[in-house]
């Protein structure tokens, strides 16, 4: 259904809001699993980051996928919406204790623990309540994801991780806690990556600290090569599935498992970016000196990776004859007192006037979750496709 929206629907709800088409959903998550499979069956932990709206993360949990969680909130909201503690990773450089503590009373599969302190603190709270935590070691691999700076996690100029050289003394001291288990390594070099080449370098360092460790003898039950596919902004209707399989197939060219061992993916953006739109109005068209600008009824508070990360997410005016040719040429901006208000500069449209109903595509990733109250606006609604 990518690219038609129920628009007699639509007019009569109040906008902005987030629409979700479950049917591109569910066939994204196939096709992901499917991918998956054929690469030797690895286990998808849905980063729960990229959107906690609770009707996908039904449809996701029942779908199979574990969580991928970063906030004691995750961790409850992925329970209430049937994902089992058993499949839950918790990620994460600043994991409170109140949140370490909800991890261990629901007995989550794994913590991913990104410093020596936290892991004193997991080992110190789980001998308090009497259980043993499973932990995996984030390790910084120091490599070049080539995407957003903002969004580049895997250098090691970077807040997260281990870095490289410290793994085998954050393993030795797992050992000697008694109440944490090493099961795995974790890594995660950034988001939106489209190139394979980055998780191709990632698959040859993991390559090299597992020569490392069996060297010293030391058993890793699973690896977790953590998330970051991207997906085509520019062009939803053409690409509304990311190619899963030359991803997937990527870790098995290059990634060597030893037996036994599991492989952990961490998606987020992938799987429910391109399910989404942010749904607005236009208030004015107003005649600048030089421009014309279009301003909805949606600002920054309802979609703020323009702003943010200068993102560009295509937007369709919904109101325009499906045959309208894109004659105008139009800021499209929110109604937010700030200059960064702006979602796209010079972006030809139709003709477009008050009430036209506009549309900014592959929105199901890093929007609602990112929502604000700034200027008291209230949070936009969400619709799923079958409940409108
Ligand atoms: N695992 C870890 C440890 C992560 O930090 C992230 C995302 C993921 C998995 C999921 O990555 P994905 O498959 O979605 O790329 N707000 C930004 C993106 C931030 C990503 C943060 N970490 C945006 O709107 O582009």
């Amino acid at each position: 259904m990518t690219g038609t929206f129920p628009i007699e629907k639509f007019k009569n709800l109040p906008t902005p809001f987030y629409f979700y088409d479950t049917h591109l959903l569910r066939t994204t998550l196939e096709a992901a699993a499917n991918a998956a499979k054929a690469c030797g069956g690895a286990h998808i932990h849905y980063a729960v980051k990229a959107n906690a709206n609770p009707g996908l993360l039904q449809i996701i949990s029942q779908a199979g996928y574990g969580a991928d969680c970063v906030s004691g909130g995750e961790i409850e909201r992925a329970v209430s919406n049937g994902f089992p503690a058993a499949k839950i990773v918790f990620a994460g450089v600043g994991k409170t204790d109140a949140e370490i503590r909800t991890a261990l009373a629901y007995d989550i599969a794994c913590f991913n623990v990104e410093s020596l302190p936290e892991l004193a603190v997991i080992d110190e709270l789980a001998g308090k309540m009497g259980k043993t935590a499973c932990v995996a070691f984030r390790i910084n691999p120091n490599v070049d994801a080539h995407t957003l700076d903002k969004i580049t996690t895997g250098l090691n100029e970077n807040k997260f991780g281990i870095a490289m050289q410290d793994m085998k003394a954050a393993i030795d001291e797992a050992a000697r806690l008694k109440h944490v288990q090493y099961v795995g390594l974790h890594f995660h070099i950034g988001s939106q990556i489209t190139d394979m080449r980055p998780f191709a370098a990632l698959c040859a360092r993991i390559n090299e600290l597992q020569d490392e460790l069996d060297k010293a003898g030391i058993r890793t039950e699973s690896i977790n090569v953590g998330g970051g596919l991207g997906i085509d902004y520019d062009a939803p209707e053409a690409h509304p599935i990311p190619d899963f399989n030359a991803y997937f197939q990527t870790f098995r060219d290059h990634l060597q498992l030893r037996p036994g061992q599991q492989l952990h993916f961490e998606l987020g953006r992938s799987l429910v970016a391109q399910c989404g739109s942010l749904i607005a109005r236009v208030l004015y068209m107003k005649q600048g000196t030089s421009k014309k600008f279009l301003i909805l009824d949606a600002g920054f508070t309802d979609l703020i990776r323009p702003a943010m990360y200068q993102a560009y997410h295509k937007v369709e005016n919904l109101s325009a004859p499906a045959d309208a040719a894109c004659t105008e040429t139009y800021d499209v901006v929110g109604p937010i007192c700030e200059s960064s208000d702006v979602f796209v500069k010079d972006m030809p449209l139709p003709p477009s006037s008050r009430g036209d109903l506009m549309a900014f595509r592959s929105a199901g990733a890093y929007g609602e979750v990112m929502a604000s109250t700034y200027n008291c606006r209230h949070l936009p609604q969400a619709y799923i496709d079958d409940e409108i």
